[in-house]
């Protein structure tokens, strides 16, 4: 949560900052701003409530000269989203100006000790807490501001991501990271810093990936050099990045969400590639092939993720204990790393995440890796900090998701769940060689299935605008197909602000029947396979409460479309990928009755994509 970036070089900063800063609004955008400094000149800082663009028209008309500068786009933690509490934060001479990522856990007493000593706070922030720290150390201590960086950060407790720059010392940006990412582009005698490499990757491919309690120091005339927070000479390394500019551009469609649902054929493409062959009969993950046996014989396996990706793990909950018959345990990162769990040396630990910064799965992780467990990681963003953390894992390979709603992530987490736990059962010798092979063509069609589902399009446009103005929904399935209506809940409420809820079909009678009047959509995966004859009388159930029911329903089925008000054809199909098949619709409904409802689509309130505090 919150984006931040930075420039050093020949070209004047602020166009890259905002640039970058309109690449990074996924990340927050409560409020944005931008600090410029050129040498002999004091640090001018624009700062505003509300979007970049926002930012812009305020800025518009002053003085944009420099060419180094810095900028945020925030998610608020501490303190309201207005013009103050929004970031850069400058220190009481107005010398020292930084941007931060993260939350400072012990603000609250380091800020009632510089107050004491006189400091004057303008900001609800804790971040404020740093900047007045770091000209404390300075002043008092007469040492260089990177010294004051270095001996301010060891007195901080939380996490951070900081960019800092200094009218003092105006040749050089010193950036330091601990929990939340920071990436630095390496130009031709210019460096960019940002949050992820999207704000970076026109300028240059090759980037260093800051790891915890480093300090970067960038200076115009003498390049980089990276040193520990225990002042330890760290040698930078140089990676190379994957991802291409036009993957971060709408490519004309009104929005990102629509575009990454549409990609989806094309994204679960990519997470086969090299991966899957049906006509072969093999299924390898090279990422992990070398813990496989491990993961093969472990007691237990363990999945932790937050929000829609810990919907992907309920599914594979289902998939691995199927096919692999290993035990499988889901949790919410959140309740695992507070809660004191029994983990043993041969439990494997699974972490599902889209960004690879969920602060609570990391913190999750970091908990399974002190007691010992292996931990694997199934990741979108390349070289993101979940990726680096644990021993072995797998890209989704979706490519990048800017909308702030997970829909390409979360099908990609699926197949590729899929296929490790056709994999495992493989080797454990657990599925059958005419179900494996089975089971391989399923997956290996689905992104001709997709694209078959998709021509259904506008009339799921239609079916969604007779249900736009209802104020709640319920979402029904079984088996795999529970975890899709959780997500199908999810994607409605977290875009068109639609009060909804997703059940376990059978459960409903156990409470939210006392729901259902002609006022309700409820949305029910009644696909065929071994639950359809249960779906079928609880579709009933829905009926004779006058429920009003959209169901997702096998081609031809004829059954469910005599009670349903609606039905939305998938093709047939086995049940191992209905729920990757049956997320599409859903995607779709949320998607246009939150157009309809005129809703910020891409970048719904109060949410941001990279959940990285806690
Ligand atoms: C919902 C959504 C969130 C994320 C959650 C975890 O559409 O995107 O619920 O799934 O914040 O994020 P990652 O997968 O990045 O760990």
């Amino acid at each position: 949560m919150c984006g931040i970036v930075g420039y050093i070089g020949d070209k004047r900063a602020y166009p890259i900052l905002i640039k970058g800063l309109s690449r990074l609004e996924y990340r927050g955008y409560d409020s944005a701003g931008v600090a410029l400094l050129e040498p002999g000149e004091d640090i001018k800082v624009y700062k505003r409530q509300g979007k970049v663009i926002d930012l812009t028209e305020f800025v518009n008309g002053s003085s944009t000269s420099g060419t180094i500068g810095i900028g945020h786009t925030r998610w608020a933690t501490h303190g309201l989203p207005n013009d103050v509490n929004a970031h850069p934060h400058s220190s009481g001479d107005g010398k020292i100006t930084l941007v931060h990522n993260g939350i400072i856990e012990n603000y609250a007493i380091l800020k009632k000790e510089l107050v004491n000593r006189g400091r004057v706070f303008k900001s609800e922030t804790d971040t404020e807490v740093l900047v007045h720290l770091i000209e404390d150390v300075k002043s008092k201590s007469g040492v260089s501001l990177v010294e004051a960086v270095r001996i301010a950060l060891n007195r901080v407790h939380g996490a951070y991501a900081i960019v800092v720059i200094s009218s003092d010392d105006p040749n050089k940006i010193i950036a330091a990271k601990k929990s939340s990412p920071l990436v630095i582009g390496m130009g031709e005698d210019e460096y960019y810093l940002a949050s992820d490499a999207t704000p970076i990757v026109e300028y240059t491919k090759n980037v260093v990936y800051l790891e915890d309690e480093q300090i970067a120091i960038i200076d115009r005339h003498n390049g980089l050099r990276i040193i520990s927070i225990g002042n330890q000479e760290v040698s930078p390394y140089v990676q190379e990045l994957e991802m291409q500019l036009e993957e971060l551009e709408k490519g004309g469609y009104e929005h990102f969400m629509l575009k990454e649902i549409y990609e989806q054929p094309h994204a679960i493409k990519d997470s086969f590639r090299g991966r899957l062959n049906a006509k072969e009969g093999w299924v390898s993950l090279g990422g992990i092939k070398d813990y496989e046996e491990q993961i093969a014989k472990s007691d237990r396996i363990i999945i932790i993720a937050c929000g829609t990706s810990w919907h992907a793990a309920l599914v594979a909950e289902y998939y691995f204990e199927d096919l692999a018959r290993i035990p499988v345990e889901v949790e919410y990162a959140s309740e695992f790393r507070y809660r004191n769990p029994i983990i043993r040396k041969n439990d494997v630990v699974i972490a599902i995440s889209q960004s690879g910064e969920t602060a609570d799965t990391l913190a999750a992780l970091k908990m399974a890796k002190e007691q010992g467990a292996t931990l694997i990681g199934i990741v979108n963003v390349v070289g993101s900090t979940i990726s680096r953390v644990t021993d072995a894992g797998s890209y989704t390979h979706a490519g990048p998701e800017i909308g702030v709603a997970s829909t390409k992530a979360f099908t990609t987490q699926l197949v590729l769940l899929a296929m490790m736990a056709l994999s495992l059962g493989k080797r454990r010798g657990t599925i059958t060689d005419e179900k494996f092979s089975l089971l391989l063509n399923e997956l290996e069609a689905l992104p001709m299935k997709i694209e078959k589902l998709l021509e259904s399009d506008s009339y799921i446009k239609g079916v969604s605008a007779i249900y736009k103005d209802a104020r709640n929904a319920l979402y029904l399935g079984r088996g795999t197909s529970f975890p899709i209506a959780l997500e199908g809940a999810l994607k409605l409420k977290e875009i068109s602000y639609i009060h909804a809820e997703g059940y376990p079909a059978a459960e409903m009678k156990h409470g939210p029947i006392a729901l259902i009047d002609e006022n309700m959509p409820v949305f029910v995966i009644a696909t065929q396979g071994e639950n359809y004859v249960k779906v079928v009388s609880n579709i009933q159930e829905v009926k004779a409460r006058k429920g009003k029911l959209i169901a997702i329903v096998t081609k031809g089925d004829t059954t469910v479309r005599e009670m349903a008000d609606h039905v939305i054809e998938i093709p047939m199909s086995h049940e191992f990928v209905v729920p990757i098949l049956a997320t599409i619709p859903f995607q779709l409904i949320s998607y246009h009755i939150a157009v309809m409802r005129n809703c910020n689509v891409d970048q719904p309130r109060n949410l941001a994509k990279s959940v990285t505090v806690e």
